[in-house]
């Protein structure tokens, strides 16, 4: 038997960056979560998901001379200290301080550009293959906002059967349903994304004022998303968890517009989400589209006057920021940092119900889809208010 040794640093660097930052687009969302994590107001993304390129560009507040000397050094980071403050103090995206050294592993050159504010030195660090240098130089004095860029390209340049298996196309759209989902959270960000490689700007938000605004205009191009109105916890819910959220009053054809964040950070295919479609399975936002069985095969509104219809099942059109203490959940620590697990399921889980019950209520989804039922289908048995309670119920036991 061989004996049991430690891997050498080199394998070791190299096994812990494959795993840190496995795709193109999460070594461009780690980027993004730092200018995120450094107070940016301003976020300008360019990438190139053919070339594996890509630039963030921000002016949040950059780098200290000594920071940008450990940037890029494994496990350094500036956002936690502690076991306590990784199980505690989520309050940023980052905690494992790996991003920046395995993207610097995996590509060919890594460079740090950044002046911090009321500076009229801006710094330069450059990483390629295992060598690193910083430059620095004085700006005229006019020039003192804070800019900070981070770039990298020739992603996985030495992993030729990775590079050969990417399609930028998956990798372009992932990078944007990415960096969306990220500012739907963060309203007073302006975020600009462009691909290089198409010489077209993908997707642009100015500042908004709040969450609400910010959803509606990302998906200004969904027709429901414009009926989305605030999701509120009636009073008698709140408790350790508190919602913060918007949903709209008519579904949509597929689940693509539902999001779930935990204090801002998101999760992706949660029990949240196949409870929530399944909870409002029954209510009018599900039944939002009928088809004319007249031979047309075209989709009318509900209220048709067709005779025979068919009812095609929409989706909740949502975002949910579950907002509460750390220490209700933990973020499972894999690469995309979005699988979530919470220590009260049952208690996150009534909020989220009672919250979506008042929604339906107070805009009449629950009794106006029993009226518009009825008189559509006549042999179909009629969705009540009281099916829909006994679903939360049953969730709950
Ligand atoms: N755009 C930026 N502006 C200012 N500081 C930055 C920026 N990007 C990175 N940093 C600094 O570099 C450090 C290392 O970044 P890196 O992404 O590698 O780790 P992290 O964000 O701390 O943790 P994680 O690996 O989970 O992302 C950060 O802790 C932060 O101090
Ligand atoms: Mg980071």
């Amino acid at each position: 038997m061989q004996n049991i040794e430690v891997l050498d640093s080199l394998a070791l660097s190299q096994v812990r960056s494959e795993i840190a930052t496995p795709s193109f687009s999460q070594c461009v969302q780690e980027l993004v979560t730092n200018s995120i994590d450094a107070n940016a107001s301003d976020i300008v993304c360019e990438f190139d998901a053919k070339n594996l390129y890509c630039k963030v560009d921000d002016n949040g507040h950059g780098f200290s001379d000594e920071n940008l000397s450990r940037a890029g050094s494994r496990y350094c980071t500036s956002k936690c200290y502690s076991l306590a403050d990784v199980n505690s103090n989520l309050r940023y995206y980052g905690y494992r301080g790996e991003a920046l050294a395995s993207v610097a592993k995996l590509c060919k050159e890594l460079e740090i550009v950044t002046r911090r504010e009321n500076s009229e030195v801006q710094y330069v660090k450059k990483m390629v293959a295992h060598e690193e240098s910083i430059m620095s130089w004085t700006n005229s004095k006019n020039n003192t906002s804070p800019k900070t860029s981070v770039s990298f390209r020739g992603l996985f340049h030495d992993l030729p059967v990775r590079r050969m298996r990417i399609n930028p196309l998956l990798e372009a759209e992932d990078v944007v349903a990415n960096i969306k989902r990220i500012a739907i959270v963060h309203p007073n960000v302006i975020f600009s994304v462009v691909d290089t490689s198409l010489y077209s700007l993908q997707f642009s938000v100015p500042r908004h004022k709040d969450c609400l605004q910010r959803f509606q205009h990302i998906f200004e191009d969904i027709e429901a998303a414009r009926f989305a109105k605030k999701i509120a916890l009636p009073p008698e819910c709140s408790g350790k968890f508190n919602l913060d959220g918007c949903m709209s009053t008519q579904g949509h054809v597929n689940k693509s517009v539902q999001f779930v964040f935990v204090n801002g950070r998101p999760v992706l295919k949660t029990k949240i989400h196949s409870e929530i479609n399944s909870l409002l399975e029954s209510s009018d936002i599900s039944k939002g589209l009928v088809s004319s069985t007249d031979g047309n095969g075209s989709q009318n509104p509900i209220g048709s006057k067709s005779n025979r219809h068919v009812f095609k099942r929409t989706f909740a059109v949502f975002f949910l920021n579950i907002l509460c203490d750390h220490d209700e959940y933990d973020i499972c620590f894999e690469p995309g940092k979005t699988l979530v697990k919470f220590r009260d399921w049952q208690g996150l889980w009534l909020c989220i119900s009672n919250a979506m019950m008042a929604f339906l209520k107070e805009n009449g989804l629950i009794t106006s889809c029993n009226q518009d039922k009825r008189s559509v289908t006549p042999e179909s048995s009629p969705v009540r208010h009281d099916s829909i309670l006994s679903k939360v119920n049953c969730i709950l036991l």
